[in-house]
């Protein structure tokens, strides 16, 4: 994996935007086919939506040939709830960019048959020729998507039940109670992530450099689900110096020595 270290995470946020916008231009220029972007919420990634929102209105980029395919939903969470990920998408990105509405994809937390939700949602996918880039950010227990600790690395898009950890940390968006976050979530899994053709995985803030660091240099593991990056051909991790902390100073050494060598490609 590359590992990409920015001073700050609106520095990390701009680097992940022009990544998206220039693996966008590229596959346009070579192909008419759409390009399939895999898509997190949370605070992690609105720097790189804010500049990617810039980017349409100044016209220098277009999601008019693009097709998204979101992480995640709340189960049971009403759609028009301002704290469903439908509402985070359209207020921080999809309502501000030119998209056109048939192409974005979310999971339906509040499917009648959640069973055959998730599966028509990998099925989605795959009819899209599958993700040319996702895009995700971490729990603070390294969790992608909702992906908690002994999710399968193995798993698919399925119902998930969340941890008490991750619903006290998502509390703050809930008036503070863990108990009003939803219980359950809807999830692209593991797998469903790793084959993409390119996985942009974004870690900001001292809170991930625990969970970060184990990721990169500990065991491949379910216990930490965003460490089958390790295994992905082709894997960014987009971080700060604060959540870049943890590991040793020689494998922070290195991950610099490789971009000072390789610049952006
Ligand atoms: C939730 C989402 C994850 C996201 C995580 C981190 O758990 N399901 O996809 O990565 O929050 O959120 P934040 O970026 O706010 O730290």
């Amino acid at each position: 994996m590359k590992v990409i270290i920015r001073e700050n995470a609106a520095e990390g946020g701009l680097w992940a935007a022009r990544h998206i916008a220039a693996r966008i231009r590229e596959k346009a220029a070579r192909t008419h086919k759409p390009f399939v972007l895999g898509l997190p919420t949370g605070s992690t990634p609105l720097a790189t939506y804010a500049e990617l929102v810039r980017m349409v209105r100044s016209g220098e980029l277009s999601f008019r040939n693009v097709i998204t395919f979101n992480m995640d939903e709340y189960v049971g969470l009403p759609e028009a709830h301002p704290e469903s990920y439908h509402s985070f998408m359209h207020k921080n990105f999809f309502d501000h960019i030119d998209i056109p509405k048939e192409n974005i994809h979310i999971l339906n937390g509040n499917a009648a048959d959640p069973e055959a939700e998730c599966a028509a949602y990998e099925q989605a996918i795959a009819k899209a020729g599958g993700i040319d880039l996702f895009m995700g950010g971490i729990g603070e227990d390294g969790h992608i998507a909702f992906n908690e600790p002994f999710s399968p690395l193995s798993s698919r898009t399925r119902v998930v039940t969340l941890t008490q950890d991750t619903r006290e940390v998502n509390s703050r968006f809930f008036g503070g109670d863990p108990d009003a976050v939803p219980a359950r979530a809807m999830s692209v899994g593991v797998a469903t992530v790793m084959d993409s053709r390119e996985v942009m995985i974004l870690a900001f803030g001292p809170k991930k450099a625990r969970a970060l660091a184990s990721a990169i240099e500990g065991p491949l593991s379910h216990y930490n689900t965003v460490s089958a990056m390790q295994n992905h051909p082709a894997g960014i991790i987009v971080c700060d110096e604060a959540a870049i902390g943890e590991v040793k100073v020689n494998s922070y050494r290195y991950f610099k020595a490789v971009e000072a060598a390789e610049g952006d490609a």
